[in-house]
């Protein structure tokens, strides 16, 4: 598989610099870590660890923003282009439609059941940035990106009204997020989910509290204006090579969200530091 690696980068990269519609949920970073997990998922599973490399680096060079009609077709235009650009690399003919097939299911709204197990470590690799820090940090980012309040402050489970995300984030828990730990295909991605899932379960159990006590400047409040203002500005969620600021780098808020919080001593605060640090180090 060794040397597929920089080819399959190199086109990802370059995939992802021509699209104007992808953004930092979406990015290079997104890609590498889901790559990453699916390959580790791939060989607890004994799937083929290069079609789920290819899958996970290309899963996403063609995401539409989530407002746009035509944005559950996402991953059905990705395999497509993906399938174009493995053909060119002359990667091996036989696997290239396992990865696109990959590709393909791994999308949520897509809804295409995923037949392999290749495609099964894409789709709960993808899912398992949705939850846990990473969802906190990706669902309030988009939140600022398309507009949509925190929560519904007359309603803020939707005890008496349907669900609709599309105003509230708060919803998106209920609608999509806190489901996905039930639709993990492996046993090694159910296994990491549910830590997670219950992490944003709590996340959401305590901003329903500070909003009833009127604490509208808690440590869930903050988590969420900061990514907020990261999706209203189009910050990075976090510095890519120093995300924790490790190396002595000036924190910069005002380019990296997370550097927002890097020195608040807020217990809440840190364990989504801590929270955090778990995932970007590859769930150990
Ligand atoms: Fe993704």
């Amino acid at each position: 598989m060794k040397e597929w690696v920089e080819p399959i980068n190199k086109i990802a990269r370059e995939e992802l610099r021509k699209s104007d519609d992808n953004d930092d949920s979406h990015g290079f970073g997104h890609l590498c870590r889901v790559s990453d997990l699916a390959v580790k998922f791939a060989k607890s599973e004994g799937a083929n660890e290069l079609v789920v490399f290819a899958a996970g680096m290309l899963h996403d060079i063609i995401s539409l923003p989530k407002n746009h009609p035509q944005s559950h077709t996402s991953s059905k235009l990705a395999a497509n282009r993906a399938e174009e650009l493995l053909v060119d690399l002359s990667f091996p003919k036989e696997l290239i439609p396992e990865v696109c097939h990959a590709i393909h299911a791994h999308s949520f709204s897509a809804k295409v059941i995923p037949e392999s197990i290749e495609a099964k470590c894409v789709q709960d690799a993808d899912r398992m940035e949705a939850l846990g820090a990473f969802g906190l940090m990706r669902v309030f980012y988009c939140c600022g990106k398309y507009g949509t309040e925190i929560l519904d402050d007359n309603d803020p489970l939707a005890k008496n009204r349907s669900l609709d995300d599309k105003r509230f984030s708060l919803d998106h828990f209920e609608k999509k997020l806190l489901t996905l730990y039930e639709t993990m295909q492996t046993g090694s991605g159910r296994e990491v989910a549910f830590s997670l899932s219950e992490f944003l379960k709590e996340y959401r159990q305590k901003l329903v509290v500070d909003h009833s006590e009127g604490n509208l400047s808690s440590a869930r409040f903050k988590i969420a204006r900061v990514y907020i203002t990261a999706g209203e500005m189009e910050r990075s969620l976090f510095h890519a090579t120093d995300s924790l600021g490790d190396n002595g780098r000036q924190l910069n808020p005002s380019e990296y969200a997370l550097d927002s919080f890097l020195h608040d001593d807020d217990p809440y605060i840190r364990k989504f530091i801590d929270q955090f640090t778990f995932e970007v180090n590859g769930y150990e």
